[in-house]
């Protein structure tokens, strides 16, 4: 007798459109991941530091006299105000409420009238931190104190971005284009992390550099890792030379779950995706796009505004869509297409990725 098994179907509509679920995945998922904080340029002195935020926090990174990197939970220790706002530089953090002041290494130093407090021994008194890991440049944070490390989470990758982006140590971010999207993020993510529908979507992608037959993404941890056979490397937009290196040639990107994807375009060009769940149905996507030294501004930010107007433009309306069709009482979620060969025509991505979708809401 042969033996049916039943097909994998997509996740509940509940998942995309409850507020309260929203806020048990902030809880359970986002708080415990390893989130992208700013790029090292941005707290590149002594005293810098750089407000960013993870599942709802506000968060701050600051350069220690030790020219060590923290992040800490931007709240105060006396009475919770918040420390700092956006980004600067200082030698002391000084909470505005009542002017208690701590050391860039989050010790509390002083606070007015404190000496009047019998028995307060104010080397006991911190900020509190967080746990801080620079990839390549890239400051990531993660709120759970006994996170793994981020090459557990994402096996090779960094070692394999580094070889893709040889000038990654040079890089600074140069432009950061954002894109609001009427949508809960998990579905702008599945649609970032499945290629079925490319050929009908994205005419620049089909007929582009990519060979769509070898497009296939598979997970390394957690990370999905894209690969794909680059073609028509005459026809690029821009200029290439692809004997500058091994990887010159080549397209692919990186994954790191929940909200950041690292992706290189042949030339070693590096762009990035950073998703901001803004609530159960409204995410902001920052593109990001680096330059390690000027002399190709120009050609990065026509590629940004190429982008802006092609792909992302076009993945605009059909995640919008979805998540519409998630709201409607007719919606009955539909097989995933799992093809055991993989490849570009198969959603074996979204099945994984669903599986950490409701690990994240359901811990
Ligand atoms: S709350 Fe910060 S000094 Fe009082
Ligand atoms: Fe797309």
């Amino acid at each position: 007798m042969t033996k049916h098994t039943l097909p994998i179907r997509s996740l509940d509509a509940k998942y995309y459109t409850d507020p309260a679920l929203f806020e048990r995945e902030k809880e359970n998922g986002l708080a415990r991941t390893w989130q992208f904080a700013c790029h090292v340029s941005a707290v590149a002195s002594v005293g810098d530091y750089y407000t960013f935020s993870i599942a709802g926090e506000s968060l701050f990174c600051i350069r220690t006299n030790d020219n060590e990197i923290k992040a800490f939970y931007n709240v105060c220790q006396h009475r919770a105000h918040q420390l700092v706002q956006g980004n600067g530089n200082t030698g002391l953090i000084v909470c505005p409420y009542h002017a208690w002041s701590y050391e860039l290494t989050g010790q509390l130093r002083t606070g007015p009238n404190l000496r009047a407090v019998e028995g307060f021994d104010k080397s006991t008194v911190c900020l509190t931190a967080v746990q801080l890991e620079n990839f390549n440049g890239f400051l990531f944070a993660n709120l759970d104190p006994n996170a793994k490390p981020m090459e557990e989470w994402f096996p090779r990758a960094r070692k394999e971005l580094r070889q893709f982006v040889p000038q990654i140590d040079q890089l600074k971010p140069l432009e950061w284009v954002e894109i609001p999207e009427r949508c809960n993020w998990k579905l702008s993510v599945e649609n970032y992390s499945e290629c079925y529908h490319c050929q009908l979507n994205h005419p620049t992608f089909s007929q582009g550099i990519v060979k769509p037959a070898t497009y296939d993404i598979q997970p390394q941890g957690y990370c999905l890792r894209h690969t794909t056979e680059c073609q028509n490397l005459d026809k690029m937009s821009y200029p290439i030379d692809i004997e500058s290196n091994e990887y010159a040639g080549q397209y692919s990107s990186w994954f790191l779950w929940p909200l950041m994807s690292f992706q290189v375009y042949p030339g070693n060009v590096l762009n990035t995706y950073h998703w901001h769940p803004v609530s159960h149905n409204e995410v902001i996507v920052w593109r990001g796009w680096y330059s390690a030294d000027d002399s190709d501004i120009d050609l990065l930010r026509k590629l940004a505004k190429q982008d802006r107007e092609t792909t992302v433009e076009e993945d605009i309306h059909l995640v919008e869509s979805v998540q519409k069709g998630m709201m409607s009482r007719g919606y009955v979620p539909g097989p995933l297409v799992i093809d055991p060969a993989c490849g570009v025509k198969s959603e074996h991505s979204i099945k994984i990725l669903q599986e950490w979708m409701r690990q994240g809401i359901e811990r």
